[in-house]
């Protein structure tokens, strides 16, 4: 089934300049880029995204990380794009991610792992209306 879902490329990738690396390997991958933007988190933002984290120890330092510089906001389609893109990004501790995933060839830590995904159809309806109110409504 074709699916959206929402990726994120996380600030410690942006600030590395590796915006176009990570966009080319989805390319490859077979996803299409339905909608995309530059945006720098607010605090409020943050916390809202990742809310389900609110109880965990380490929520305010993952809110403080994603507002520290700008993300890259993206939606992306392909056949099973949810679950595609989960294991094109490798696992959360890039010390786990399989060889050749975005985290395992560019995360920094734990923490900053270079891109977020969807994790769930809920969620990917959730995320990509959170940011991209539009594209629901007009697509
Ligand atoms: P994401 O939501 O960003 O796609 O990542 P994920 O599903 O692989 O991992 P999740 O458990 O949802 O955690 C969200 C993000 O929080 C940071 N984190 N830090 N220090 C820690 O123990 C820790 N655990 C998670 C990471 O940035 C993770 O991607
Ligand atoms: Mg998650």
């Amino acid at each position: 089934m074709v699916e959206k879902t929402l990726s994120i490329i996380k600030p410690d990738a942006v600030e590395r300049n590796l915006i176009g690396t990570i966009i080319a390997k989805f390319e490859k991958e077979g996803f299409k880029v339905l909608a995309m933007r530059l945006h720098h988190l607010t605090k409020d933002e943050a916390k809202d995204f990742y809310i389900e984290h609110k109880e965990k120890p380490f929520y305010n330092s993952l809110v403080e990380y994603m507002t520290s510089g700008p993300v890259v906001l993206m939606v992306l389609e392909r056949e099973a794009a949810i679950a595609k893109n989960r294991e094109v990004m490798g696992a959360t501790n890039p010390k786990n991610a399989a060889p050749g995933t975005i985290r395992a060839q560019h995360a920094l830590s734990m923490e900053k792992n270079s891109v977020h995904g969807s994790d769930s159809p809920s969620s990917a309806a959730r995320e990509i209306e959170f940011f991209f109110s539009d594209l629901i409504r007009c697509c």
